[in-house]
C-alpha cells in the first residue's frame, strides 16, 4: 500500500524531490551540513565541518556557539521575541505562555542563579523535575553558562536517580517537592532525599514548589529550604541529617536574580549534556552530545520532516527525561523560532479525550507521539476522536517504537483524517537526531519508516557486513558519521567503541534489526541485543535482572521483552529462588516491588516464572534468545553452546 502525500502538503515542502536531494547529499555530506550550519549563529565560524578519526566524529571543529545563543539569544532583536516560545498546559486546565523574551528572562534568573551557587562551565547538573516549565527552563540555563545537564526521568526511582547523580557527579540537583499525575501525588523529593544519602559531590538542591502548602509530608522533610527562607534562600546547610546538601527553593533563588545572563561561548565539540540510556549491561550508559553538531542536525530535521513554518505550534508529547525531549521539545522548536506546546498529564488524565481537546483549543499544527500510546487511545473507539476539530493539524509524527500498520492507519485515519502525513521517524539517545524518516512530500507505506535522511548513510548487513537482500532481516548499520552523533559513552570509552563500533568494524551498529524492500524502503523490527522497549522506554534485560537480584530471596534472574498489544513489549522474569525459599504469589508481589524500587514504575513486570535451571551456555551466560523463543513457541535455533 502506498500513500501518496495531498498536494497541499507537497507544496508547502521545503523537500520537493527526496531522491535528488539524497543523492546529493550524500556525495558530499560534508558541503551538506556546512552550508546548512551556515544558517545558524556562531561566535566564531568553524576551521573543518568534519574530523572523522574512527569511531570519533568531531564536528565543526575550531567553531565556537552555543545552542541556547540560538534558541533564544538569536531572537530577541527580531520579531520572535514576543512570539509564544512555550505553552504549557497544567493538569487542571489553567495555562502559562513564554514568548521568547520572558523565556530567556527566567533562564537568566535561573542561569544566574546557577552561578550564584558557583555553577561553572563543565559542572555537572542533574535535573529531576517533571513535565512543567522549570524543567525546560533548568535545561536551557545549564547551557546558557556551559554547564552540562543530566536530566532524569521523573517516573525513575530514588536507585536509579542515584546511579546517574553518582555516575555524572553531579554538583546540583534541581527537583520538584511533590507533582501530580493524574489523581496521584508523586512525593519526588523523598526520592531525591534517598538519592542524596551519602552523596559527596552534590553541593545544592534546588526545590520547585510544584505544590502549594505544607499539607503534603514531604514537606515537613524539606529541613533546609524551610530553613532557607531565613537564611536567603542560600548556603544553607542542613545539618540534623548529617547530609552535605544545601536546600533552596527555587522560586527564591531566581527572585533575586537579574533576568541578563551573558550566554558562554562554547567550542564547538564542548558537551552540552549527558543523558542515561539503557544498554546491554546492568549499568545505563550515559550518552554524551555536544552543541555545535548536535544543534545542526536537531534543526534540520525538525525543519524538514515536519516542514516547519513560522507559525507552527509543535507538540510532541514526551518527556524531557528522554531524548525525544531534549531534541524535538525543548531545543529544536526554540531554534527553529516556532512555539512549542507541553500538556503536564498523561493521555487519559482527566479524560481520554484530552488530547484531541488540546489540539482542537490551542491549534496544535504539528504532533507528535509514540505508537504505545496511539494503540492505548485506539481501544476508546474512534468517537473519541472524532467529535473534535483537528482541521488545524497539518503533519503527525511517530516515535520510539516500530507502529503497526493498524495502528499507522487509526492514527492516519482517525487523526489525520486521511489529509495529513504520519512521519514515522526512527531514531535514537545516541544519534540525537531523526535518521531513518520520510519527509512530507513523499509516498509512504504504513508501518514503514521510509529512507535515509539527508547526508545519513544508513544499511541493512549480516554479521560480516554484507549487504543483506532486499526484504530480508539484517543489521540496521549507519556508515558514515552524522552532526548530532554522541561524542562518547561518559565514564566509559570502551564501552563506546565495543557496543557501536566493533560489533561490526567500520560502521556504527545501532543495535536494530530491519529490511529494506524493493522500492528502498526501511522496515524496523526491533531491537536485537537485549534492549526491551515498553511503551516506548528503553529498559535493558541485564538492568531488570540486576534488579530482581537486589532481592535477597533471588538467586538469579532472566528477563525477556514479550509482544504486547498496547505496550509493544511488556516484561517478562524468569526467577530461580535461593534454597529453602517457597515461591508464592506473595513473593510475586514482593518482586514487583523490588523493580519498581529500583528503577521505577515503567520498569513493572507483567510476568514472572519460578524456575528451577535457565538456560545458559558453558561460559555461565544466561541466552535470553532461547527463553524468548520457547516462551513465544519459535524455533530456538542453534544451541550448540547451550550448557545442558
Ligand atoms: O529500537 C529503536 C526504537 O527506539 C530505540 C531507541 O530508543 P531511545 O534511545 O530511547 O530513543 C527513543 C526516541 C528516539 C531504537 O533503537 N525506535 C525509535 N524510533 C523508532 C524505533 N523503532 C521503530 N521505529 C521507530 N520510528
Amino acid at each position: 500500500m502506498l500513500i501518496n502525500p495531498k498536494p497541499v502538503t507537497v507544496e508547502g515542502s521545503y523537500v520537493k524531490d527526496y531522491e535528488k536531494l539524497y543523492k546529493d547529499s550524500i556525495e558530499n555530506p560534508e558541503a551538506f551540513w556546512g552550508n546548512i550550519a551556515k544558517e545558524l549563529f556562531w561566535f566564531k565560524p568553524w576551521d573543518k565541518v568534519l574530523d572523522w578519526k574512527y569511531p570519533y566524529a568531531r564536528w565543526f571543529t575550531g567553531g565556537q556557539t552555543n545552542i541556547v545563543y540560538n534558541a533564544l539569544d538569536r531572537w530577541l532583536k527580531t520579531d520572535v521575541s514576543e512570539k509564544t516560545a512555550l505553552i504549557w498546559v497544567s493538569q487542571d486546565g489553567t495555562d502559562k505562555k513564554f514568548t521568547y523574551k520572558e523565556l530567556n528572562e527566567e533562564v537568566s534568573r535561573f542561569a544566574n542563579g546557577l552561578k550564584s551557587l558557583g555553577v561553572k562551565k563543565g559542572d555537572k547538573v542533574t535535573i529531576y523535575l517533571p513535565r512543567i516549565p522549570e524543567q525546560f527552563i533548568a535545561m536551557l540555563g545549564c547551557l546558557k553558562i556551559g554547564a552540562v545537564h543530566s536530566v532524569v526521568y521523573s517516573g525513575f526511582s530514588a536507585d536509579a536517580l542515584k546511579n546517574r547523580i553518582d555516575d555524572a557527579q553531579a554538583k546540583v540537583v534541581v527537583c520538584s517537592n511533590a507533582y501530580p499525575y493524574g489523581k496521584k501525588t508523586i512525593e519526588s523529593f523523598k526520592n531525591v532525599k534517598e538519592a542524596l544519602k551519602d552523596n559527596k559531590t552534590v553541593k545544592n538542591v534546588i526545590v520547585v514548589k510544584r505544590i502549594e502548602g505544607a499539607t503534603i509530608p514531604v514537606l515537613n522533610d524539606l529541613g533546609g529550604a524551610q530553613r532557607s527562607e531565613h537564611a536567603h534562600g542560600v548556603k544553607n546547610t542542613v545539618s540534623s541529617d548529617q547530609s552535605l546538601q544545601s536546600y533552596l527553593w527555587w522560586h527564591e533563588l531566581v527572585s533575586k536574580q537579574d533576568t541578563i545572563c551573558l550566554t558562554e561561548i562554547m567550542e564547538a565539540t564542548d558537551t552540552a549534556f549527558i543523558l542515561y540510556t539503557s544498554g546491554t549491561t546492568g549499568k545505563p550508559k550515559g550518552i554524551i552530545h555536544a552543541h555545535a553538531g548536535y544543534m545542526v542536525g536537531i534543526y534540520t530535521t525538525l525543519k524538514w520532516v515536519f516542514d516547519i513554518k513560522p507559525d507552527d505550534i509543535f507538540w510532541s508529547t514526551a518527556d524531557a527525561g528522554w531524548i525525544t525531549g531534549h531534541s524535538y521539545i525543548l531545543y529544536s522548536p526554540l531554534i527553529n523560532g516556532v512555539t512549542t506546546f507541553v500538556y503536564e498529564g498523561t493521555p487519559d488524565y482527566p479524560d481520554i479525550e484530552i488530547w484531541w481537546k488540546l489540539i482542537e483549543k490551542y491549534k496544535v499544527t504539528k504532533f507528535y507521539t509514540a505508537p504505545t500510546a496511539i494503540r492505548a487511545l485506539m481501544k476508546f473507539g474512534e468517537e473519541a476522536v472524532k467529535k473534535h476539530d483537528l482541521s488545524s493539524l497539518k503533519i503527525l509524527g511517530s516515535v520510539g517504537e516500530p507502529i503497526n500498520p493498524e495502528a499507522w492507519l487509526w492514527y492516519y485515519k482517525n487523526v489525520g483524517r486521511e489529509q495529513i502525513p504520519i512521519m514515522d521517524t526512527w531514531w535514537q539517545t545516541e544519534t540525537g537526531m531523526f535518521m531513518i524518516t520520510p519527509v512530507p512530500s513523499v509516498g509512504l507505506k504504513p508501518g514503514s519508516a521510509f529512507k535515509p535522511f539527508f547526508g545519513i548513510d544508513a544499511d541493512v548487513v549480516d554479521d560480516k557486513g554484507n549487504k543483506v537482500p532486499i526484504n530480508t532481516q539484517g543489521y540496521l548499520i549507519i556508515k558514515k558519521p552524522w552532526p548530532a552523533m554522541f561524542l562518547d559513552v561518559y565514564n566509559n570509552p570502551a564501552r563506546y567503541k565495543e557496543t557501536y563500533f566493533e560489533k561490526i568494524p567500520n560502521v556504527y551498529f545501532a543495535g536494530d534489526s530491519a529490511k529494506i524492500d524493493e522500492d528502498g524502503y526501511y522496515w524496523i523490527t526491533g531491537r536485537n541485543d537485549d534492549v526491551i522497549k515498553v511503551s516506548g522506554h528503553r529498559l535493558g534485560s541485564a538492568e531488570l535482572e540486576s534488579a530482581f537480584v537486589s532481592n535477597p530471596k533471588v538467586a538469579e534472574a532472566a528477563v525477556i521483552g514479550k509482544p504486547h498489544e498496547v505496550k509493544g513489549e511488556s516484561i517478562k522474569a524468569f526467577i530461580i529462588l535461593k534454597v529453602g525459599i517457597q515461591p508464592s504469589d506473595e513473593l510475586k508481589a514482593e518482586l514487583v516491588q523490588t523493580v519498581r524500587k529500583s528503577i521505577g514504575p515503567i520498569a513493572t513486570p507483567d510476568e514472572i516464572d519460578f524456575v528451577e535451571k535457565l538456560p545458559k551456555t558453558r561460559s555461565g551466560k544466561i541466552m535470553r534468545r532461547v527463553l524468548k523463543a520457547q516462551e513465544l513457541g519459535q524455533p530456538v535455533g542453534d544451541v550448540s553452546t547451550l550448557e545442558d
